[in-house]
């Protein structure tokens, strides 16, 4: 992990500054400032209660552009996708409980919450209330949630609060704040920063003739959300996919669709990678000769022989030096003694089993159920999920196992 990051890498960059309303909103003043002196571009979205504390007027004349205060009314018919697409940061400081509650739950209700979710760039909050908001289970369980999608926190300090009351909540200051958001941009800041994950989404299709293949019903949304979510803590992702999904901003996207290309673009870059998560689905057989032409109808059915593919996993496991290898196991019967199995045969750390049998879990929906089963022993069991939050809690198993690694090299620096 670096020291102090260099603001030369918030140069040119669209940093969208998001205000909300308590009293530390004047302080977002002197972020705005900071951010414009290292040369970003910087977009100011007031929230109606922001507006309370300080003036549009003051960001408008600070900022690189007119700061917005509204979905509704301007010059652009949809400020927030515009806003939201160009961004390579969005930082809201302060960030209050209902700011940050709203954009725990996904509710969009003002031009700031709608940026939010209308965006891939990284987002950095700076949170700030009373101390005994930021101590309720509420705000501490949202703050959870989006730590765990992969949002980066400057946590509030302690000291002097509004009405003269004293304790932990208030606004980081605004150099810690723009040091923070160009840690995000330099990729020195989340606990995966430094880290090179590889991972692999979608099913593969083999072809059988130049229109058919083999398939699977795998949507690569497991996959993704690794990717995007190892991104978001400061990862260098590697995303080999099958999809033509979209992935976070700075995640490599290598676009592959047969297990073949697939073992060639996973095993050519396995020697860099300090993970591996094998999220893809991949197919087991593949028929044996590809027709060169489209099979015809009237020549009757054709005879499909098969044959096994590379198991790109076990060959990792074989290949293993230093990498954490991680696989997924869609079964449909005795999930935990079929995936323990693999984890032994894979040479893996980790493996995550789901009972694809279960109609809410596993193929194309949006939220899954994993049951993690680790080479030390532990298994656990997660609740129905979304597939970002498993993401997050398969990558808090992965960070815990890359710590005594990092601390080793740590040490020889
Ligand atoms: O043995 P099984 O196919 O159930 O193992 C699933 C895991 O192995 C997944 O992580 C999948 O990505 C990986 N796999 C592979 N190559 C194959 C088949 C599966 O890497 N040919």
């Amino acid at each position: 992990m670096a020291g102090t990051p260099d603001l030369a890498c918030l140069a040119g960059r669209r940093v969208v500054l998001g205000v909300s309303g308590g009293i530390a909103a004047y302080k977002a003043v002197e972020v705005c400032r900071r951010l414009v002196d290292a040369g970003a571009f910087v977009s100011p979205v007031l929230t109606q209660d922001a507006l309370r504390f300080v003036g549009e007027v003051t960001f408008s004349a600070l900022a690189s552009e007119p700061a917005r205060t509204s979905l509704f009314g301007g010059s652009d018919p949809i400020p927030h996708t515009r806003l939201g697409q160009a961004a390579d940061l969005i930082v809201i400081a302060p960030c209050t409980a209902k700011t940050l509650g709203k954009y725990a739950a996904g509710i969009s209700d003002d031009l700031l919450s709608a940026t939010l979710l209308a965006t891939r760039a990284p987002v950095l909050i700076a949170p700030a209330m009373h101390t005994e908001m930021w101590e309720h289970p509420a705000v501490q369980e949202n703050l959870q949630t989006l730590r765990r999608r992969g949002v980066h926190v400057v946590d509030p300090e302690s000291g002097r609060l509004a009405g003269g009351d004293s304790g932990e909540g208030r606004l980081a200051s605004p150099e810690a704040i723009v040091a923070a958001a160009a840690g995000v941009l330099a990729g020195s800041l989340g606990e995966l920063a430094g880290v090179r994950v590889l991972v692999t989404a979608g099913g593969t299709r083999e072809p059988i003739d130049p229109v058919r293949f083999v398939g699977n019903r795998s949507s690569g949304k497991m996959g993704h959300a690794l990717a995007d979510v190892a991104a978001a803590r400061g990862a260098a992702v590697t995303l080999v996919t099958t999809t033509g999904l979209p992935a976070a901003a700075g995640v490599e996207i290598v676009p592959v669709a047969t297990a073949e290309e697939m073992a060639d673009a996973v095993f050519s870059r396995y020697p860099e990678a300090d993970v591996v998560v094998m999220a893809a689905a991949v197919a087991d057989f593949r028929p044996k000769a590809v027709a060169p032409e489209k099979l015809k109808k009237q020549a009757g059915v054709p005879e499909v022989v098969l044959e096994p593919t590379p198991d790109i996993l076990a060959g990792l496991g074989e290949r293993k030096t230093h990498q954490v290898l991680v696989g997924f196991a869609a079964e449909t019967e005795h999930v935990v003694e079929h995936a323990r199995a693999k984890v032994e045969a894979k040479n893996l750390d980790l493996i995550v089993a789901n009972d694809v049998s279960a109609p809410d879990q596993g193929f194309e929906v949006d939220t899954n159920r994993g049951i993690l089963i680790e080479s030390s022993g532990f298994v656990g069991e997660t609740p129905l999920v979304s597939k970002v939050e498993l993401a997050g809690l398969v990558l808090d198993r992965i960070t815990g196992m890359l710590a005594p690694e990092r601390a080793r090299r740590e040490e020889q620096q």
